[in-house]
């Protein structure tokens, strides 16, 4: 499928065999929370960034995706199919931009190509830490979501604590790539929950329009770590997106 005129790069549409599979988590989280798909596609590999908890953390991403880019490089041959949340997604679409000769296809998962964030949640992260836990739990999951997803968010955002998580705040707040995204060559797949409160689902339609020939799946009644809350839904999707763009299911 050709890109838009402005990809200034040839089109990476082929099928790709044996294309590895990465996930990343989005601010304040860990590789935790990419647990179901990790059991779904056991050959997949979810990361923490550094600093979640171990290590320094990165402060913008741009940065992230050169770290991401040279894990890809280190870990193995091949390019490489990466699925993120949030944080994670902007880190995947830059990564993509940064790096299309990694790039076999992306999985982006409640996030957006501008990520603006709120002051309050800054406010909050610097002045009620243990609060502000309990409001970017709410703030990440439906009134669907089981208490046991709950738990693990919030224990989560404990382990990676007060400092890393501000700094990815802030590296979200920074990012903007919705002029570029014409330049993304990659079989893209979106996904968002309906009741997305972070990234409301209107940023997933806006990639959806911009990225040549992605898909968009919508997830009734889900929250902002979709992919955590409704892993029965995002899967099976996930699992046919990946048979069409390489030859052996991850
Ligand atoms: N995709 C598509 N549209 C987007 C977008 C994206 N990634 N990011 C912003 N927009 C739209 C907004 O919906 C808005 O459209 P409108 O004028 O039709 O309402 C417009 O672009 C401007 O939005 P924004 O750049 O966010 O600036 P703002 O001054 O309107 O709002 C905030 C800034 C921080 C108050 C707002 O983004 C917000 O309430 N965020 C809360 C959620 C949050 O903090 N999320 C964290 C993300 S990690």
């Amino acid at each position: 499928m050709p890109c838009r005129a402005n990809c200034a790069r040839p089109s990476n549409h082929g099928p790709v065999p044996n294309a590895r599979l990465f996930w990343i988590h989005g601010s304040g989280y860990t590789q935790d929370s990419f647990r179901a798909q990790v059991e779904a596609f056991p050959k997949s590999e979810a990361l923490s960034l550094p600093g979640h908890p171990e290590g320094e953390p990165l402060t913008s991403v741009a940065d992230m995706a050169r770290w991401l880019a040279r894990h890809v490089r280190e870990s193995g041959n091949g390019k490489a199919v990466v699925g993120g949340n949030s944080l994670g997604g902007a880190i995947a679409l830059e990564w993509a931009l940064q790096h299309p000769e990694q790039a076999a296809g992306l999985i982006l998962i409640g996030t957006g190509a501008r990520l603006r964030v709120s002051p309050a949640i800054f406010e909050s992260i610097d002045n009620s830490w243990p609060a502000c836990i309990e409001q970017l739990v709410d703030f990440a999951v439906s009134s669907n979501a089981s208490a046991e997803l709950r738990q693990h968010a919030r224990e989560w955002h404990e382990r990676v604590g007060q400092r890393a998580t501000r700094l990815d705040y802030a590296a979200c707040d920074e990012f903007d790539v919705m002029e570029r995204l014409g330049q993304i060559c990659v079989p893209t797949l979106i996904v968002v929950g309906s009741e997305d409160k972070l990234t409301p689902a209107k940023f997933s339609r806006f990639l959806h329009e911009r990225i040549q020939g992605s898909e968009l799946l919508e997830v009734p009644g889900a929250g902002h770590i979709v992919m955590a809350e409704r892993p029965d839904v995002v899967n099976p999707a996930i699992g046919t997106f990946l048979e069409k763009i390489t030859a052996a299911p991850a």
